[in-house]
This record gives C-alpha cells, sequence and structure tokens, in this order.
C-alpha cells in the first residue's frame, strides 16, 4: 500500500545564509524522503524560513533595512544552495506570510477556547535606552555565584551555574551598554501545566514516534514528584513591541514569541504548496490542504536535531493536539555535526560554507555520499574530518563502486557492441546475493540507517570486484574460446552495478541518472525489475575528491580570494567586447545531425552530415570525438555557424562549424557537451 508521507526539515533562522549543518540535516532527509518515493510511496516534502524573532529585527536594524526586506534578501540566496545539493523539496516557504498569520491566530484562538491560555503579569529586564524588553541573551553581567564577569544572561560559562539574569550582578544591555529596568507586562502563556496537557505528553511521549533516547528524554522532563508536579510549567508564547512577529489577537502590541508562530509555519508551508497547484500537479492528488491533514492515513514526519527536541516532543504535539490536528508520527531527531572537531552554532557557522563549497566546483554528491556513510538512526553526534571524507570517497564510491562500471564496461563494448548477456536471475550470479543485500539496504533506509546500508553496499560492491578480478577478464578477452565466460563474467558486473546503482539512487540521484543513461534504462525504482540488454559508452562517472580541495574551503574568505588571485584561476577571462551589430554577422542556425561517421586517420575529428533547411546538405568536420560516438549524435539538432568560411582540411572540405561548450568539469579534467536546439525547433531556424 502506498504511504502519504508530509516530510519537513526543521525551518532555518533567516538570518544568514545555510550552514553546514543545516545541510547535513536536509541531506538526511532528503536520502530518506527519495528513499520513500522510490519505493513507491507519495511523499510532500516542504520548508520554509523561520523569518521572526528578536534577533532578525535587529540584525535588519544594523544593516539598515526592514525586518522583511532581510528575510527576503536571505531567502533569495536559498535555491543555489538547496539545488547545489540536490535536495527535493518540493515547496519552500517563509513563516512571514499571510498563510502562516492565519494559521498562528487560528490555533491561538483555538487553545484559548479551550481555556489553556492563561494572562500574568511578569517582570522582565528593559532597555531604557532601546525602549526593548531584553531577551536573556541580550543581557550580561556578573556570575552571582562565582563572580566571573561579563557571564551570559542565563547561565555561566566559568561554574556552569543556570540563573534568572535577574540574579545578575550588575548587568548590562549587550545593545546600548544601559543598566537594565526591572518593569512589568501582561504576557501571555500556554498552560502546559494543566493536568490535561501533563497526561497527554505522559502518552504521547511514550509512543513509537521517537526514538528510545529521545523518549527517555522527554520522559525526564515530564517526571512527577511528591505533589505531582512536573518540570513543565506554562510557557511564554507572547513578546511586546517592538518585536518583529505575528500580532496577538484582541492584545494590541503583543506579538507571538517566535516559538509559537515557527512550527506552525510547517502547516502554512505545506498549505501555500497545496494551494499553489504544485501537490496536485506533482503526485495527482485531489485533496485539499484540509483533507489531507485531516485524514488519519498522512503521515507527519519532523527531521530536527538534538537542540530542539524540547519544542517538538512537548510544545507542538501539545498544540496539536488541544487544537484538534493529528500529532505527527516521527520525529526525527539527528545529533550534531561538527567539522575537524570545530563546534557550529546558529550564530557561528564555522568551518565548511556550503555556498563555497559548490562554488568551488567540489561534488555535491560527495559531501551527500560522506555524510549518509555517517548516518544512523540514533541522535549521535560526528565530526567531519577532510581525511575520513577523501577515504570514504575515493576508496568506497570511487575505488568500489564506480570502478565496476569503468573496468566492465569496456570489455563489453569492445569485445560485444555494448550487449549485455543474459545472465537470468541473481541466484546463477556466481554466488553474489543481490537480493539478500537489497533486503537489507532497503529496511535500513527505511528505518533511516544510512551507515549500515551503505556498509552492506561496499560489501556487495568488494564481492563484485574480487568475482571480476578471479575471472581475469583481460586474460579472457585475448582467448577467443573464452569469449562467451568474458561477456558474462562482465555481463554480471554490469547488472551488480545497475543493483548498486538503485541502491545508492537516494544517496546519489546524479550519479544514478547518469548510470542509467549509461545503462541504457529507464529511471531505477524499487518496484520494478532490473533488466540491462545494452550499454552505452562509459563515461567517466564520478571525480576523486583531492585533500588540497579543503584547503580553499577552509581558508578565511580574504584568504581564499588571495589563493585564487595567486593562482589567477576562477576569474573567467572574456574575449573583447563586441557590439549587438557585430554579433549580428554571425549567421547560427538549427542543423539537423542527419549522418556522423568516424574519420580515418583522426582521433579527435567526426565528420557530420548537417541537414540546415537549405535544400542541400553540408558536411563538418567537428572536433567532438573524445565526447560522442558518431551513432548517438544522428538525428539530434545541433547549432550551425552557417556563414562560417569555409576551410579545407587534410579529410576535406568543412562548411561551417557545430558548437559545443568545453572546459573543466568538478576536479575531472576537462569535458566537452554540444549545444543542442530543444527537439521541437526546426532546421534553419535563426538562432540569436
Ligand atoms: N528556527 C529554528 C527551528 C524552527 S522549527 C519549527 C532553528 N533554526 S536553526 O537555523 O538554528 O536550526 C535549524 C536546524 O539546523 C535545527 O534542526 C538544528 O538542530 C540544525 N542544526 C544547526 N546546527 C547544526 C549542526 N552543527 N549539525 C547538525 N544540525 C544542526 O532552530
Ligand atoms: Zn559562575
Amino acid at each position: 500500500m502506498p504511504r502519504s508521507l508530509f516530510v519537513t526539515t526543521a525551518l532555518p533562522y533567516a538570518n544568514g545564509p545555510l550552514h553546514i549543518g543545516h545541510m547535513m540535516e536536509y541531506i538526511q532527509a532528503d536520502i530518506w524522503v527519495r528513499f520513500m518515493r522510490a519505493s513507491g510511496h507519495v511523499v510532500h516534502f516542504v520548508c520554509a524560513d523561520d523569518a521572526h524573532g528578536a534577533p532578525i529585527m535587529l540584525q535588519a536594524e544594523k544593516e539598515g533595512i526592514s525586518p522583511e526586506e532581510l528575510v527576503r534578501h536571505v531567502a533569495l540566496g536559498r535555491p543555489e544552495c538547496l539545488d547545489g545539493f540536490l535536495i527535493s523539496f518540493d515547496y519552500w516557504h517563509s513563516t512571514e506570510s499571510p498563510e502562516n498569520v492565519a494559521l498562528s491566530q487560528e490555533f491561538y484562538r483555538s487553545l484559548r477556547d479551550a481555556g489553556l491560555i492563561a494572562q500574568r503579569t511578569i517582570e522582565q529586564f528593559f532597555d531604557p535606552v532601546k525602549g526593548m524588553f531584553l531577551p536573556d541573551r541580550y543581557i550580561r553581567g556578573e556570575c552571582p555565584n562565582c563572580h566571573s564577569k561579563d557571564q551570559n544572561g542565563d547561565n555561566c560559562e566559568v561554574c556552569g551555574t543556570v540563573y534568572a539574569p535577574t540574579q545578575l550582578i550588575d548587568p548590562v544591555s549587550i545593545l546600548t551598554g544601559a543598566t537594565p529596568i526591572l518593569r512589568a507586562s501582561e504576557h501571555f502563556f500556554f498552560k502546559l501545566s494543566d493536568p490535561r496537557c501533563l497526561a497527554f505528553l505522559r502518552q504521547w511521549t511514550a509512543g513509537p514516534h521517537l526514538q528510545p533516547e529521545v523518549r527517555k528524554k522527554a520522559s525526564e522532563w515530564l517526571v512527577v514528584d511528591d505533589s505531582g508536579q512536573s518540570q513543565l510549567t506554562d510557557w511564554d508564547i507572547s513578546r511586546d513591541a517592538p518585536y518583529f512577529g505575528i500580532p496577538i489577537p484582541d492584545a494590541p502590541g503583543k506579538y507571538f514569541y517566535v516559538w509559537l508562530d515557527a512550527p506552525v509555519g510547517y502547516l502554512a508551508a505545506l498549505k501555500a504548496y497545496f494551494e499553489s497547484g504544485k501537490a496536485k500537479e506533482k503526485t495527482g492528488t485531489t485533496q485539499t490542504f484540509e483533507e489531507f491533514l485531516a485524514d488519519a492515513t498522512t503521515e507527519q514526519v519532523h527531521f530536527i536535531g538534538k537542540d530542539i527536541i524540547y519544542f517538538h516532543t512537548l510544545f507542538w504535539p501539545a498544540m496539536l493536539h488541544f487544537t484538534g490536528h493529528k500529532t505527527p508520527d516521527m520525529i526525527a531527531v539527528h545529533g550534531f555535526l561538527t567539522v575537524s572537531g570545530d563546534k557550529m552554532s546558529k550564530s557561528r557557522g564555522t568551518g565548511i560554507s556550503p555556498i563555497r563549497y559548490l562554488r568551488e566546483g567540489m561534488n555535491p554528491e560527495w559531501l551527500r555520499y560522506y555524510l549518509a556513510s555517517k548516518l544512523t538512526s540514533h541522535v549521535e553526534d560526528f565530526d567531519l574530518s577532510p581525511e575520513d571524507f577523501v577515504a570514504r570517497v575515493n576508496s568506497d564510491l570511487i575505488g568500489k563502486y564506480v570502478n565496476i562500471a569503468s573496468r566492465s564496461a569496456p570489455f563489453l563494448t569492445r569485445h560485444f557492441e555494448g550487449r549485455v548477456a543474459d545472465v537470468g536471475q541473481e541466484p546463477a550470479w556466481l554466488g553474489l546475493k543481490a537480493s539478500e543485500a537489497a533486503t537489507e539496504i532497503e529496511r535500513d533506509f527505511m528505518a533511516r540507517d544510512f551507515a549500515r546500508a551503505l556498509r552492506t553496499v561496499m560489501a556487495f560492491a568488494d564481492a563484485v570486484n574480487q568475482l571480476f578480478d578471479s575471472a581475469k577478464p583481460w586474460e579472457l578477452a585475448k582467448a577467443p574460446e573464452q569469449a562467451e565466460w568474458l561477456q558474462k563474467v562482465c555481463s554480471i558486473s554490469i547488472l551488480a552495478f545497475a543493483h548498486m546503482t538503485l541502491w545508492l539512487k537516494p544517496v546519489l540521484p546524479a550519479l544514478a541518472a547518469r548510470a542509467e543513461t549509461f545503462l541504457r534504462i529507464e529511471p531505477l525504482n524499487w518496484t520494478q525489475r532490473i533488466c540491462v540488454s545494452q550499454i552505452g559508452t562509459y563515461r567517466h562517472l564520478m571525480a576523486r575528491v583531492e585533500l588540497s580541495a579543503f584547503d580553499r574551503l577552509f581558508a578565511p574568505i580574504e584568504e581564499s580570494q588571495k589563493i585564487v588571485k595567486k593562482a589567477e584561476k576562477p576569474v573567467i577571462e572574456l574575449a573583447a567586447t563586441v557590439t549587438i551589430d557585430d554579433f549580428a554577422k554571425i549567421d547560427l542556425r538549427v542543423a539537423r545531425i542527419v549522418k556522423a561517421k568516424e574519420v580515418d586517420g583522426s582521433d579527435k575529428l567526426l565528420h557530420l552530415t548537417l541537414d540546415a533547411g537549405e535544400g542541400r546538405l553540408r558536411q563538418v568536420f567537428s572536433g567532438i570525438k573524445s565526447a560522442y560516438r558518431a551513432d548517438e549524435l544522428v538525428g539530434r539538432l545541433a547549432i550551425l555557424v552557417a556563414n562560417l568560411a569555409p576551410r579545407k582540411m587534410k579529410f576535406g572540405i568543412s562548411e561551417g562549424m557545430v558548437l559545443a561548450a568545453s572546459g573543466k568539469i568538478a576536479e575531472d579534467g576537462e569535458a566537452l557537451f554540444l549545444l543542442e536546439a530543444n527537439s521541437e525547433a526546426k532546421p534553419g531556424m535563426r538562432v540569436s
């Protein structure tokens, strides 16, 4: 039965670019989502910017723009990173959106109607210069316990004591340096201390939707003492103006605390996605947002980091439950990623910048693979070490998996025109146990134990490589009577490679797509049998990663610019400026390649016969042989420089030139791509 899932990752604060910790969360969730989709389930995968709160308001002020502007600006930078790392979100929204305003206010009204909102006057520190109440992190002072100076508003970094900011000795506002004063103000609270809440949460947190270690943590927060009291106190959900947030209904000058409207943002994103028509377009669903949400078979899954467990196992389920919504079916909590032992935090995204990683031309799938090889279903921290990264990618991914295709394909191409022998189903594959491995891998992906799934894939790859080695195809290839055996061994390797491609596809979607093209098969999925009968020419599927790539990543920004300058590398040097009239002199036409053949005596050129809609055919000698086989070009629509002076070459006259892009891809050396027109274009069309 196909399952119907609503999956989110935590909404990142919209005060800056995404850091590598965010990317690890998105990659983890994306791998799971891709796996579920490939298994035939319907997944709606959404996220949004978390736009509200005092830090964003103050940062915008510092930059001299409105918070709305800051948030819009940050949002513009998201796609480069998300698309760059192949994260398959269906929709990206913002908590600063009409959907979220309406839903958050609805949640509030509904909680108020249930008698779960209280109003109380509390005293808080107020910055008299700035004219605003101060969040704890904006107050510093002397620790009341060990008397260390300049400590946080809520805990001492020297002795570890936790206190209220009002206990600090000589407190100062870090915004203005003023001494904060105590001021009374009315606040709104979600009455978590209500016995109904405690009863509900004790039952909910004991359920199967939490990992054991998370369940344990949540239950500790809910321990009841002899007097029937737990640590769970009423939750302050209001903030006073000035604040960047959503207004509380019927309470002028009061706003929801950012953590009230942030999780509601999950639903707002889903709503906007459904109402945009995209959900229907992508999955064919006919349900409305409301129907989907109310549907008992819909599963709601949140991927989050361990620092926000409290919000997602207590506040959010309680908010959902007491407003008549379904509660989450799974909270998938991960640990923290450090880079070379350095802790990253919300405020200090150290280590590797994901954008810079991409801009340096590093392959996003290296990171996806590396992280997947570390991720388990448990809340475990782990460290990204460059040496380890390079070893995993080069020796496992390339040395084991990619290697299988790169060594077996040439034999099939050279001796059997790429035909893959029918070797039957797997039990006959000389002892390789593909279906056993598949069962384990499928189970482990489902349970989010990616590390284990990849270990199984790599053990299988070892077995395939051993089989290949022991058959010694390079010797078989010299003995004509061994041809059948040679084809069989290589065909089994290629089939095994196809199976591994399916297994790795959630982690390496782009590599898998290239492998599918090479294998000449439809996109692989878990519901169909894998059949390969004819392979294309093998082109290198993935480059190795060099340790030196990390030097550029880690260097501080200025440093990296220096490196760039020194090497005078990525700066693209453009040719001299031309005018539009200069450009118009070049007559570019769409031309169909009607014939293509190799040129005797040239290892660079292909001889193309082109139809440019002129009522005659042209011949062009083109230096694209390194990248294309003649037969795969026939029928394609190229772009021809049609008024180029004919040139006499050793092999004949070349009447024009076809356009191709060439240059460095990743670390992979040179590559070349023929420029093609859309298949509906017609020969002779002018290109301008
Ligand atoms: N805005 C809140 C979440 C609201 S969800 C309704 C928030 N934002 S955040 O930008 O600080 O963090 C977003 C996610 O990134 C969280 O799940 C957090 O745990 C995760 N990570 C932040 N740093 C991380 C690492 N160093 N490693 C792994 N995940 C990390 O919290
Ligand atoms: Zn102290």
